[in-house]
C-alpha cells in the first residue's frame, strides 16, 4: 500500500561496534518505507561506504525474510577509519571536510532522499556532523553498553544482559563444586550497566564498575565474610572500564587519530590479585564479543521494530537531525545535538546500586551500606 504519493529513496547505514537487533531495525525500516512506496539503500560497511558506488546496494521487501532474529548486521560496519568520531573518551574530532564533500556529492548522484544513520555515540556524532553540513539524517539509538542519556534504553542492551545472565548462572555451579572464586570480566567501557544489571540477575556477591573505583582490600574482605560464613565461593562481575581507586583503565590498545583506547584484562588482573591477596584459587571468564553475537532477545527486537518504523516516520514528516529515543511512554524524537557526548552512568547513590547494597552485595568500596533507604 502506497500511502505517500512522493517516492523517497531512504539509505541505511550501521556504524560503530556491531550488536544484537541492526538486522531488525533494518527489517523494520525496509518494510515501512517499502508499504509508503519508498525505495531502501544500504550503505555498506559503515559511513565509508558512501564514498565508493561499490558499497551501495539497493535493499527490498523480499530480502527481509529472516532478519529479524539475525545476529550482526547485513550492511557490515566499522569503528575506525576517516568517519571514526571518537578518539578516546569523550573526545569528538571532526570529520574532514574532503570526505564530507565526498560522500556528500555520491548522496545526491545516488538520488538519496534521507539517510537512516543506526549507531552508538560515535556513530551518532558523526550523524550530527552530517547534518550539520547539509545531510538528511535521522539517527537510532544502538549500543550494548546503554549509555547514552537521550534514551531510556538503547537496543542490544538487553540481549547482552541476557547472555552474561546466562554465564553468571553457568559460573556459579563451576564455583561452588571448586570453591574457587570466578571473575566474569563484561563489556561497558564508560558505564557499568551491563555489570550492574547481570550482577543483580544473575547473583553476584561483587560487581566492579567504572562509576565506583574499588579497592582489593575491599573486595577481599567481602571473599573472607563469606568464607566466614561457610560460603566457600564467591562471583565477581567486572566491567571492563572498572578500575583501581586512583588507577587508570585496564587497556589492550592505546587510542589512535581515528580509533578509540580498547579496553580489556580488568578481570584477569583481578582474580590474580584476589589469588595473591587470599589464597583462594581464582579463575577469570571474558565474556567479550559474546555479548554482541547471536540473536537478540523479544524485547531487542521490539524495541528494534519500533525503532526503524519510528525512523522512516520522522523522515516522513521531515524531522532531520533527530534521533527516535525510548521515553516513558514510547518513542519520541529528540535532536542529535541533544543526543551526542552525553553519557548515562550508573547513579552511585541510585536505586539499582542501591538495591544491590541492600543485598549485601560489594562494589569494592568502602560504603558498604547493607541497611538503606532511597
Ligand atoms: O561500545 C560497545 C563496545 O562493545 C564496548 O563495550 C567495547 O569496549 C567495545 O565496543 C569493543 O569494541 P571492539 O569490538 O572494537 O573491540
Amino acid at each position: 500500500m502506497n500511502t505517500n504519493t512522493k517516492t523517497k529513496k531512504i539509505a541505511i547505514v550501521t556504524g560503530g561496534g556491531d550488536c544484537p537487533g541492526l538486522n531488525a531495525v533494518i527489517r523494520a525500516i525496509v518494510k515501512a518505507a517499502a508499504l509508503r512506496g519508498w525505495e531502501s539503500t544500504g550503505i555498506h560497511g559503515g559511513y565509508d561506504g558512501l564514498l565508493s558506488p561499490m558499497k551501495i546496494s539497493s535493499l527490498a521487501f523480499k530480502d527481509m525474510d529472516g532478519l529479524l532474529v539475525r545476529g550482526g548486521t547485513i550492511l557490515g560496519t566499522a569503528s575506525s577509519g576517516p568517519f571514526s568520531a571518537k578518539t578516546g573518551q569523550g573526545m569528538t574530532r571532526q570529520i574532514d571536510a574532503a570526505i564530507l564533500d565526498q560522500a556528500k556529492a555520491n548522496f545526491d548522484k545516488l538520488g538519496l532522499s534521507a539517510l537512516v544513520a543506526i549507531g552508538g555515540d560515535g556513530t551518532l556524532a558523526v550523524a550530527l556532523q552530517m547534518f550539520e553540513y547539509g545531510f538528511p539524517v535521522v539517527g537510532i539509538p544502538k549500543t550494548i553498553d546503554n549509555d547514552l542519556d537521550a534514551t531510556l534504553m538503547t537496543f542490544g542492551f538487553d540481549t547482552a544482559v541476557s547472555c552474561a545472565v546466562d554465564a553468571l548462572d553457568r559460573l556459579h555451579s563451576t564455583a561452588q563444586s571448586h570453591n574457587r572464586v570466578m571473575v566474569l570480566e563484561v563489556m561497558g567501557r564508560y558505564a557499568g550497566w551491563i555489570a550492574t544489571h547481570a550482577g543483580l540477575a544473575g547473583g553476584a556477591d561483587v560487581i566492579l564498575i567504572p562509576e565506583i573505583p574499588f579497592t582489593f582490600e575491599a573486595v577481599c574482605k567481602k571473599i573472607k565474610d563469606r568464607e566466614a560464613e561457610g560460603k566457600h565461593f564467591t562471583i565477581v562481575i567486572a566491567a571492563e572500564g572498572a578500575r583501581q581507586t586512583g588507577q587508570d583503565y585496564t587497556t589492550t590498545a592505546p587510542a589512535g587519530r581515528e580509533k578509540e583506547i580498547r579496553l580489556g584484562g580488568i578481570g584477569q588482573k583481578v582474580a590474580q590479585t584476589i589469588e595473591d591477596l587470599t589464597g583462594k584459587e581464582s579463575r577469570c571468564v571474558v565474556l567479550g564479543h559474546l555479548q554482541r553475537g547471536g540473536t537478540p532477545t523479544q524485547f531487542d527486537r521490539q524495541l528494534c521494530t519500533r525503532f526503524g518504523v519510528y525512523a522512516v516516520q520522522m523522515i516522513a514528516q521531515k524531522q532531520c537531525g533527530m534521533m527516535a529515543a525510548l521515553t516513558g511512554t514510547g518513542i519520541a524524537p529528540v535532536t542529535l545535538a541533544d543526543a551526542v557526548n552525553r553519557i548515562r552512568t550508573v547513579p552511585k547513590d541510585g536505586e539499582l546500586v542501591m538495591t544491590a547494597r541492600a543485598l549485601g552485595i560489594s562494589f569494592g568500596d568502602t560504603s558498604e551500606t547493607v541497611v538503606c533507604c532511597y
